[in-house]
């Protein structure tokens, strides 16, 4: 019934030269980051601090999407206009994240699931006469000592098609993020051998429960080594082996990969992307992004919770907006970071 209307919202997320605005940070995340800098935690602070990011003069040039949080969905700026219609009116699709978080898998230390099926149906008739149009679900993958457990991948992918099903069902278009951890010391090859089993499962699971891939956007972690790892990849190996593993695991009908951040530096976040536009012309899907930390830290610092500070944090996010396009697009130059925001 809505088979169009899915599709169309897919291509539009992925348009060349644009990519998404993750702003969907629940109360805790969003706490946490409010608390390093000494941001009061407050409802107010976070429609703030939301209100800066968007109605920062130009965003629409390089984001086709921000994804909001169920408190984010229904809040205003100041003077009453909703968020969503703020977005609207910049040529911004408003989506939201719809999975509630990744919890203990049982008997399985180290591991999680991501729950929120429970009333999905209910929750995005809802939201779809709010005015999303797309929807998120974070599976979250760790490596470790023995894990990630085949039990794991299985039940993070089967969730997710689930999911993904249920919003092709109701008119959402899915964003399918099956997250790897860049945490630990793991070698590339391990990020490599994991990020693959985990796309297999991801898709076998999608086209087990009927997800039609050309309605959906898919939102891969890159193939990096841990942290920890004191051998770390270059730029240009992260762009192939990422390319690498996505070219052997995801469907050509699938309209594109929008990369979360994950924990890189706004720097390296907007190099890799670039890297891999740069060496690869000829791929069935576009390459861009969906960062949350890459985009708005630089933002949140320079707002810091004061009203005074709009102007210039607005100046940031376009600043990391503009890069990030631009390495959509195979044409952002490290020189261009020195360009004042
Ligand atoms: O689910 C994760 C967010 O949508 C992306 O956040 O870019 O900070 O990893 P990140």
């Amino acid at each position: 019934m809505y088979e169009q209307e899915l599709a169309a919202t897919a291509q539009a997320m992925v348009a060349p030269g644009k990519g998404i605005l993750a702003a969907d940070e629940s109360y805790s995340t969003a706490n946490k980051r409010f608390e390093k800098l000494g941001i009061p935690t407050t409802e107010e602070m976070r429609r703030a601090y939301r209100e800066m990011l968007f109605t920062a003069p130009g965003i629409g040039d390089f984001f086709s999407g921000v994804i909001l949080f169920d408190e984010t969905i229904r809040q205003s700026t100041k003077d009453g206009t909703p968020f969503t219609k703020v977005l609207l009116d910049a040529g911004i699709i408003p989506g939201i994240k719809l999975d509630a978080g990744a919890k203990p898998l049982a008997k399985a230390p180290g591991e999680t699931v991501t729950e929120g099926l429970d009333g999905l149906r209910d929750r995005i008739a809802e939201y779809y006469q709010m005015g999303a149009r797309f929807v998120k679900w974070r599976a979250v993958i760790a490596i470790g000592d023995g894990i990630p457990s085949n039990r794991c991948i299985k039940t993070n992918a089967h969730a997710l098609a689930r999911y993904a099903v249920l919003c092709q069902e109701g008119g959402l278009t899915p964003i399918v993020e099956p997250e790897v951890l860049m945490d630990g010391d793991h070698t590339l090859e391990r990020s490599y051998a994991v990020h693959d089993e985990v796309l297999k499962a991801v898709f076998d699971e999608l086209y087990i429960q009927g997800v039609e891939t050309d309605q959906m956007i898919l939102k891969p972690s890159m193939v990096i080594p841990g942290k920890k790892n004191p051998q770390q990849a270059s730029v240009e190996d992260v762009a192939q082996w990422t390319v690498k593993c996505l070219r052997s695991r995801v469907p050509a009908a699938v309209p594109g990969c929008a990369f979360l951040s994950g924990g890189q530096s706004d720097e390296l976040a907007t190099a890799h992307l670039n890297a891999m536009n740069t060496l690869f012309k000829d791929l069935p899907w576009q390459l861009t992004f969906s960062y949350g930390r890459a985009l708005q830290q630089a933002a949140m610092q320079t707002w810091n919770g004061q009203d005074t500070n709009v102007a210039a944090a607005q100046k940031e996010l376009y600043h990391r907006a503009q890069l990030n396009s631009a390495a959509a697009l195979g044409q952002y130059q490290p020189e261009m970071e020195k360009v004042a925001a």
